[in-house]
């Protein structure tokens, strides 16, 4: 699994100054571009979640690119998934919640009707900055009756301590 990961972490970009001064941009992206990155990325996801939460009924995915890992996951592991989105972005009745970001502000969204109450919930999301995300995030998943086993990120960055904003389980493929 080492290697997988060393492979993976190599292939991630490294973009100085963006979106804004002062930001290292980390770029999933550049992994994805990468045929065999793909595969061990999603072979350490799903390892991950098999081993560690066998009993996940659904996989919520943060916008935009927790999607990329949402469907992939739920169908690996053969369960289902929901987005939070964006404010706006979903039809029916949502719950709302503000957040920061390390660089802005936004609001995310949930439909009332994505997750059964009481049921299994992994978070997915590529990266860990701040941790606003996942907090916005954990609040709505709970808000609609969701019980969560862990967010899981393929990249933290740690020396913004987001993971301690987060009241519940934290893992990350990798740190910086
Ligand atoms: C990025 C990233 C995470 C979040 C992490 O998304 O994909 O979702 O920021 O930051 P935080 O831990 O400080 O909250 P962004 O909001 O830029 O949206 P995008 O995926 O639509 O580009
Ligand atoms: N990369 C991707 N998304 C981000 C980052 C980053 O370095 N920081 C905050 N969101």
């Amino acid at each position: 699994a080492e290697d997988k990961l060393t492979y993976v972490k190599s292939k991630i970009g490294e973009y100085p100054d963006f979106p804004k001064q002062g930001i290292l941009f980390r770029d999933i992206f550049g992994a994805l571009t990468d045929a065999k990155a793909c595969v061990y990325l999603r072979d350490l996801l799903v390892e991950h979640v098999k081993h560690n939460h066998p009993d996940v009924e659904i996989i919520v995915g943060l916008d935009s690119r927790g999607f990329l890992f949402n469907l992939l996951l739920a169908t690996e592991l053969g369960i289902s998934c929901a987005p939070i989105r964006k404010k706006g972005k979903l039809p029916g009745e949502v719950a709302s919640v503000e957040y920061q970001l390390e660089y802005g502000s936004d609001t995310f969204e949930i439909q009332l009707n994505a997750i059964k109450p009481g049921q299994k919930v992994v978070i997915v999301d590529d990266l860990l900055a701040t941790g606003g995300s996942l907090v916005a995030a954990t609040q709505l998943v709970r808000k609609v009756g969701g019980v969560i086993l862990e967010c899981l990120v393929v990249m933290e960055l740690s020396d913004l301590k987001g993971r301690a904003k987060i009241d519940s389980k934290v893992h990350s493929l990798f740190e910086y």
